[in-house]
């Protein structure tokens, strides 16, 4: 019998990934029935069962307040679109108080040679300064040499500490891949969420809630969330007056309570060119009404300082919010969004995160962008790239690794087009 011999070489250095020209069909995405038994022995108070979620109605991103049936993308950005963020302000997030502040720009490290001369660093302290206090915000950034144009730049909300945005490189994360963007002709941009707002409780005394809140707080008074988000936008003040950075292709990051940041800094701020939300789960990516995972009541009672205190009225009262995170994710529309999700990470509802943007393509599609994609879950390992919709779920667990980041850079390539390739 004549034998072969196969080298494996080729197989390995393929990504466990297929691009995105698949059949979305019945062969999608399941949770494994061990890990579901794994996590109900863990949590039994919580559902990890499908069969359990009970069927719900979702709000109407279609149809105004009023009554009104929504046709065009012009009555979804006069009518609709305010209105529904109107209702995560009021429920959800709270509102960014008017308190007026001063900011200002310094760059406090310079290095034209960075990564081994491939890139460029800047290190720009934002300071926000309101009556006598201020407040220093982080950045660093990294150009690459290469390209002799304006970059399009990943901005990462960083909740996992400094190891994972090591400016000197001696320290590498795979949390925030900066050579493999570089080497990819993005930018890439960083900074710690702490210098914001520290993520702890202290009835909303530190961080720039100490600068900002002036008045007593309310039911719809910013949370830590909504307070990181902001410190996204100041983030992206700078990026827009980089000679190195494509200002109107700036894509904001975040993983888990950061990837729940990151959707509602693009919902706030429209400079944003794309969200990108990794494994952010309840009252991040996923559906709250299917009771799937981690529940509001959970969020509320872990973290009291992520959102607004209004949205304890909706603790198992899911049915009552006027929003999903279906609504959140179509505050993105028409510009890009790319959800990710793991295949262990069952807390975060994989699922009920795919069935929000399902729900959230019809708003993309209004404006004529593509976004036709599926109800029916893809594979594992799958990516979907529809228009300016895009999304997968890696094999793992509750993560944002390099092969999540390899295929938002996949994304970003069809999307943002960068003008060098
Ligand atoms: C907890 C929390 C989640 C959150 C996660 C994280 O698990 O329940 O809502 O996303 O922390 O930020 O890592």
């Amino acid at each position: 019998m004549r034998k072969f011999k196969l080298s494996l070489t080729p197989l390995i250095v393929l990504s466990v990934f297929s691009f995105n020209v698949f059949s979305q069909s019945n062969n999608g995405w399941r949770a494994s029935t061990q890990t579901i038994e794994k996590l109900t022995k863990e949590k039994p108070e919580i559902n990890y069962y499908e069969e359990k979620v009970s069927t719900y109605p979702l709000p109407d991103l279609l149809t105004t307040i009023n009554g009104k049936k929504i046709t065009n993308s012009s009555q979804w950005e006069k009518v609709r679109r305010p209105e529904i963020l109107e209702l995560f302000r009021e429920n959800v997030h709270g509102r960014v108080p008017k308190t007026s502040y001063q900011q200002s720009f310094k760059v406090v490290n310079f290095d034209k040679n960075a990564m081994g001369g491939l890139a460029t660093l800047k290190e720009v302290d934002i300071t926000i300064t309101a009556e006598s206090k201020s407040l220093v915000i982080h950045l660093i950034l990294f150009t690459p040499n290469k390209v002799q144009k304006p970059v399009p730049t990943f901005l990462l909300i960083n909740n996992r500490g400094l190891t994972n945005m090591d400016p000197t490189r001696v320290n590498k994360s795979d949390f925030w891949p900066a050579e493999q963007a570089i080497a990819r002709g993005y930018g890439m941009a960083v900074f710690n969420n702490a210098d914001v707002d520290p993520d702890n409780f202290d009835g909303f005394k530190n961080g720039i809630h100490g600068l900002l809140d002036k008045n007593t707080r309310t039911g719809d008074s910013w949370g830590t969330i909504a307070a990181w988000a902001w410190g996204a936008s100041r983030c992206l003040d700078y990026l827009v007056t980089d000679n190195d950075v494509a200002g109107k292709k700036v894509a904001v990051v975040g993983h888990s309570r950061g990837g729940k940041t990151a959707l509602w800094t693009s919902a706030e701020d429209t400079r944003f060119a794309m969200a990108i939300s990794s494994c952010s789960g309840n009252v991040g990516s996923s559906i709250a009404r299917r009771h799937y995972g981690e529940t509001i009541r959970k969020t509320n009672a872990g973290f009291p300082h992520w959102f607004c205190t209004n949205l304890k009225k909706f603790n198992d009262n899911e049915n009552a919010l006027p929003v999903d995170m279906h609504s959140l994710l179509a505050l993105t529309a028409p510009r890009a969004i790319y959800i990710s999700c793991a295949d262990e990470d069952l807390w975060a509802d994989p699922r009920g995160s795919y069935l929000a943007l399902y729900h959230a393509a019809p708003v993309f599609r209004l404006f004529g962008k593509k976004a036709d994609i599926q109800e029916a879950m893809p594979p594992l390992n799958k990516q979907v790239i529809r228009g300016n919709v895009g999304f997968h779920i890696r094999n793992g667990v509750h993560n944002m690794t390099l092969e999540d980041w390899n295929r938002y850079m996949d994304f970003a390539d069809v999307v943002l087009k960068p003008d060098w390739k």
